[in-house]
């Protein structure tokens, strides 16, 4: 039987456009709680990996999503707070920040087939334990009973900026028009898919990062996450 104050497992969902810096905030959000971090992008950024070194067309639909079914995709958290993103066993933690991948993500992670595939996998890593998970759709889709849910934002010139840096730290040769466009690229296509479009949950705390530092963002979602933790915690339930 369990214990009235036993901790529950908590689920936080944290969403939000390319650049507004969720895996980040997430990350270190997870880091602090002693959560697991789910990257949900990483596991569409490595299908689109197989999917381009498989020639798979990915304009077809039946075929992404045939590929889906048969690939293996785990993530690990590592000590430091990262994470390993592992397909078919392989790791490909680097492989998939590439802009080459960047570049045709969005066109992969629109198919139903597919996201149907990650849905599973992504609800499963939420069981274990309690856990932090970023992406597009997890607190309207893959988690809509999450105990909290963050939509991260923030100007589209800082996105850029935000994105075209993290680039060139990783020795990435792209400017910043090419981060433009590909940033562009993929809100609409985020945005306007038909299956679990980007958009804020509404019950989401909407936060603007423009103006923030990473710190600040942080000591936002963790005080909402409290909040709601001891609220959990009381001998007698929901206070
Ligand atoms: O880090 P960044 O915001 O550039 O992207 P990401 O989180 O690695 O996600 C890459 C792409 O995967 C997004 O542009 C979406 O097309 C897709 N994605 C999604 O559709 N649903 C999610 N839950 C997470 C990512």
């Amino acid at each position: 039987m369990s214990s009235p104050t036993r901790p529950k497992k908590l689920i936080i969902a944290v969403d939000g456009p390319a650049g507004a810096g969720k895996s980040t905030i997430a990350r270190l959000v997870a880091k602090r709680m002693n959560f697991l971090y789910l990257d949900t992008g990483a596991m569409y950024r490595a299908l689109t990996l197989k999917a381009l070194r498989k020639a798979v067309d990915i304009s077809n639909a039946v075929q992404l999503t045939r590929l889906a079914k048969n690939t293996r995709i785990d993530l690990e958290n590592n000590p430091d707070g990262s994470i390993k993103v592992l397909l078919d066993n392989e790791d490909v933690s680097t492989n998939i920040r590439k802009p080459e991948i960047t570049k045709f993500v969005s066109d992969v992670a629109k198919v139903e087939g597919v996201r149907k595939e990650m849905l599973h996998l992504q609800r499963r890593f939420g069981l274990r334990s309690s856990c932090v998970l970023d992406g597009r759709d997890i607190g309207t889709v893959v988690f809509p009973n999450a105990d909290r849910k963050f939509f991260l934002d923030a100007e589209f010139k800082t996105r850029v900026s935000r994105r075209h840096k993290e680039l060139k730290d990783s020795r990435e040769a792209v400017t910043a028009e090419e981060v433009k466009k590909d940033l562009k690229n993929r809100d609409t296509i985020d945005s306007n898919r038909e299956c679990a479009p980007l958009k804020k949950a509404p019950d989401a705390l909407y936060v603007d990062t423009t103006k923030m530092t990473i710190e600040e963002v942080v000591d936002t979602l963790l005080k909402h996450i409290r909040v709601r933790a001891n609220r959990h915690n009381r001998p007698n339930g929901y206070g």
